[in-house]
């Protein structure tokens, strides 16, 4: 089974010195290629960038922009079996790259920022037994906001993280999730190290695909 893992923020270039990026440290997709290397699977882990290393036995694809991730994934979605969009992909991107410096400015001044194509909402035809995980970071109204997403993104579970709280999520080396099923069931996992809850989600996301593709036969 060929699974697709993508990690890590992506960084969106203002010009050669400056960026636009977010703190994903790339510690949870990482952690969920490697459960699903030991799960013996063949895994492609398309990162953003991150200062871990690349885990053994796993084909690594490093991007820098969300447009480079949007090419990487719809390279390798064709022939994928499941795809976990663990990275946070960012959202807005500089309406304009300066291939020099930008001089300081004194005065106030405003970005004009354009939105980054959405991977996950532009994977309309992809394989119909490739299974689609989401996940989602969220602040406040988790549950509504998870349950919104699993189904405006066409997911088909999603892995929803509180990001606000201190010792869990981004950066952290622990994690503590609620994941979304279509059924409208949840299931939550509790505060664990993210190379855990990574075993533990790999399971319970390679259950959840044997029984949509047991129900479609
Ligand atoms: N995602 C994506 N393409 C983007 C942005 C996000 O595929 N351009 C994916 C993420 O990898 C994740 C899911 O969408 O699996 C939800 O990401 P999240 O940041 O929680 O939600 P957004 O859609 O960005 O919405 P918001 O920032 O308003 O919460």
């Amino acid at each position: 089974m060929k699974v697709i893992v993508t990690a890590g923020p992506t960084r969106e270039p203002l010009d050669p010195v400056r960026y636009l990026s977010n703190r994903s440290s790339g510690k949870m997709g990482y952690a969920i290629a490697v459960a699903a290397r030991e799960s013996k699977h063949q895994v492609v882990l398309i990162s953003g960038p991150t200062t871990l290393p690349a885990p053994d036995h796993v084909e690594m694809v490093r991007v820098t922009s969300a447009d480079e991730m949007f090419e990487a994934v719809h390279a390798h979605v064709p022939d994928c079996d499941l795809l976990v969009m663990c990275a946070a992909v960012c959202d807005y991107k500089p309406a304009q790259f300066s291939s020099s410096k930008r001089p300081k400015m004194r005065e106030r001044f405003s970005l004009e920022l354009l939105p980054t194509r959405d991977i996950l909402l532009s994977l309309t035809s992809r394989p119909s037994n490739c299974f689609v995980v989401g996940f989602a970071a969220e602040t406040q109204e988790l549950e509504a906001n998870a349950e919104r997403k699993l189904h405006e993104k066409n997911c088909d579970l999603l892995i929803a993280n509180d990001v606000g709280r201190e010792g869990v999520g981004m950066e952290a080396e622990e994690n503590e999730v609620t994941i979304f099923f279509r059924d409208g069931t949840y299931q939550k996992l509790l505060r664990a190290k993210k190379s855990e809850l990574a075993r533990d989600l790999m399971k319970i996301i390679l259950n959840a695909r044997e029984k949509r593709l047991t129900k479609k036969t």
